[in-house]
């Protein structure tokens, strides 16, 4: 999850890069630099840390070329520095890339064999070898582009120079997004519209495998066979209104967007990248109340954490809606890593039913707003019972946060749309981290494992940015989906959760009919709800569970349903049964979720679109339920 900016034209390159990357830093901030023109040579300028430190370091340097590309970091392969900082750069072939190359240990020891030197330890350098080693025969930037391409596998953006085309821009898009913007006299790309509309709102938007040469304010655009293909730009609008949207056409849209970006800063304070550790470092309980978190002594508070995570015999998740499905896949991640029992409860039933709380409980509450009134009750209750708290909030001081005994945050920024989107992930990814904080105090993960988890962690808002394309085949499918009686979701194991939230969304956004059941119960009931009027949507990843969901899948196809499945990457069994198949990238069982309700959402979303209905404000509901 990087920012990547390109510009060609009469500004000041420096300044246009820099005014680009400002808006893109909410990408990532570990480090930013920029290749410019001068002399004849691509000059590069890195900074550890966030921008303002490459701010810094450029203010004395001048650059007498036009062109030039720059790049904001999240950091995936390699620790936040400035040897790993972007631009690389390779005999003249300078390239800023956002995206995970998932084959870059194979390229590496094949480079490495041939006796390539590594300046970093990114797999992005890798690419720039790769580039720099081709334009060796065909002296020519977009040839090399497109010669290398086939080498490499994952979800990456890239945008690159070369001196010997000082006027040549060449970018490809696979995954994560990228703009061109088309001024009468200059060009930008860049990984969002924001950081193009001040010079000119003339965008094209590139699809996944296209790439493009630009060439002054010339430019051309090939399709995944490097075949020519003729692409209009298009005048966006610009107002207040869409500002406040960020150019989408509703905030729902806009929160989906933000996905990745949202998993990445709930991660970010977490994870300390030199060491590739998890450290939950300010919790809270080694302090008595809320107020004197402030005071807090990070180390005495880090090994409060760890007593209280090795003492602790069983665990409650208590929440609402979205954050209740966030829990359920909760209790599979610190089951499966960290081997304690978990319950999983909805806050208005935890709290009527008179629960046993055992003294060494932790009691996790989840909720967004941090106000949901039930959720809160269930707080007051495990409190009274004598149990440890925890609250996993989105908003800073709400009543849930002020509460708790201890406190881990979304950091999503605030969520608009009332169906609940980023904050789900945002739970999800701090699940992710909690489950493995608790292992670790108990001793039931390796640093190896613990390092494996958190690189796929990492990775993950990536992978996120490729499956949003997703949302422009909803958009045109939607239509087809609307006229269903009912739509059933199903799953498995973790992704269980997932089809209950997949329904939920449905349900509070095109108020369809929808069910959300586990694809093992289907014979016990839910099976007599198949015809063909009947939308299936089963989501069906590479794990465990896959050869089982598949029987599933056929018993519902034998009963007549129309089934949309969600599985791993070129599924040839599950295309077979399906009307549509949506392929997600290759990614670990926890993370699997991640990327799975991103269609999840897009599909509801655009069903409700079709259907007219206010996405942002569905009827009856609220964003923060403080009645019971
Ligand atoms: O703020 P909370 O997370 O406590 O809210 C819980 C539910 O009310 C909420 O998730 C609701 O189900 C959403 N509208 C779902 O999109």
């Amino acid at each position: 999850m990087c920012g990547i900016v390109g510009y060609w034209g009469p500004h000041n390159p420096k300044d246009v890069i820099i005014n680009g990357l400002k808006k893109l830093e909410y990408r990532g901030y570990d480090s930013a630099g920029v290749a410019i023109l001068d002399h004849g040579n691509f000059k590069i300028v890195r900074a550890s840390g966030k921008l303002s430190e490459l701010q810094k370091k450029l203010e004395g340097e001048k650059f007498d070329g036009h062109i030039g590309i720059g790049h904001t970091r999240w950091a995936t392969h390699g620790v936040p520095s400035e040897r790993n900082a972007h631009p690389h750069s390779v005999d003249g072939v300078s390239l800023v890339h956002n995206g995970i190359i998932e084959n870059y240990q194979e390229i590496k020891e094949k480079l490495a064999h041939e006796g390539v030197q590594f300046s970093s330890d990114t797999d992005s350098e890798l690419v720039a070898h790769l580039i720099a080693r081709d334009i060796k025969h065909t002296q020519n930037l977009l040839k090399s582009v497109h010669n290398i391409l086939p080498k490499l596998r994952g979800a990456y953006s890239i945008v690159v120079v070369w001196k010997n085309q000082p006027d040549t821009l060449v970018a490809f898009k696979n995954g994560p997004p990228l703009i061109l913007g088309l001024g009468e006299k200059d060009v930008v790309i860049a990984s969002d519209v924001q950081a193009i509309v001040e010079y000119t709102k003339n965008i094209l938007y590139l699809e996944d495998f296209e790439s493009v040469e630009v060439r002054g304010t010339d430019y051309s655009v090939y399709d995944a066979q490097f075949n020519k293909v003729f692409k209009k730009p298009h005048l966006i609008e610009w107002n207040s209104k869409v500002i406040e949207k960020s150019g989408y056409d509703t905030f729902m849209l806009k929160e989906i967007f933000e996905e990745p970006r949202a998993v990445a800063s709930a991660l970010a304070p977490h994870i300390d990248l030199e060491k590739m550790q998890v450290q939950l470092a300010s919790l809270g309980f080694s302090v008595d109340s809320f107020e004197k978190l402030s005071q807090l002594d990070i180390k005495k508070d880090y090994a409060k954490t760890l007593e209280v995570f090795k003492e602790i015999d069983r665990i409650f998740i208590i929440a609402c809606g979205t954050s209740f499905y966030a829990g359920q896949v909760g209790e599979y991640l610190i089951e499966n890593f960290a081997k304690l029992a978990v319950e999983v409860d909805i806050a208005s039933e935890f709290r009527y039913r008179d629960p046993v709380i055992p003294k060494n409980s932790l009691v996790v509450v989840v909720s967004q707003s941090g106000e949901t009134a039930d959720t809160l009750a269930a707080l007051r209750l495990a409190k009274q019972a004598g149990a440890r708290t925890l609250s996993i909030t989105n908003v800073y001081r709400s009543s849930i946060d002020r509460e708790a005994q201890g406190h881990l945050y979304l950091n999503a920024g605030t969520e608009i749309g009332v169906a609940s989107t980023k904050a789900f992930v945002a739970t999800l990814a701090v699940f992710n981290l909690l489950a493995l904080q608790i292992a670790k105090a108990r001793e039931q993960v390796t640093a190896i494992q613990e390092k494996q988890i958190l690189q796929a962690l990492l990775a993950a808002p990536s992978q996120m940015e490729g499956v949003l394309s997703y949302d422009k085949f909803f958009n045109e499918a939607a239509k087809h989906f609307k006229s269903f009686k009912g739509l059933l979701y199903m799953g498995r194991g973790i992704s269980y959760p997932l089809a209950m939230e997949g329904a939920l969304k449905l349900k509070e956004l095109a108020y369809m009919h929808a069910e959300g059941y586990a694809a093992g119960e289907m014979k016990h009931g839910p099976l007599a709800l198949i015809d063909e009027r009947m939308l299936i949507v089963m989501v069906a990843p590479q794990d465990k569970h896959f050869e089982k969901t598949l029987s599933n899948l056929q018993e519902a196809k034998a009963r007549g349903g129309k089934i949309i499945s969600i599985g791993t990457g070129e599924c040839r069994e599950l295309k077979d049964l399906s009307e549509y198949y949506l392929s997600l990238p290759k990614a670990d069982w926890f993370i699997n979720p991640l990327l799975e309700v991103i269609p999840l959402q897009l599909l509801a979303y655009h069903v409700a679109r079709a259907l007219d209905y206010d996405v942002d404000q569905p009827r009856n509901l609220a964003k923060s339920v403080t009645v019971e």
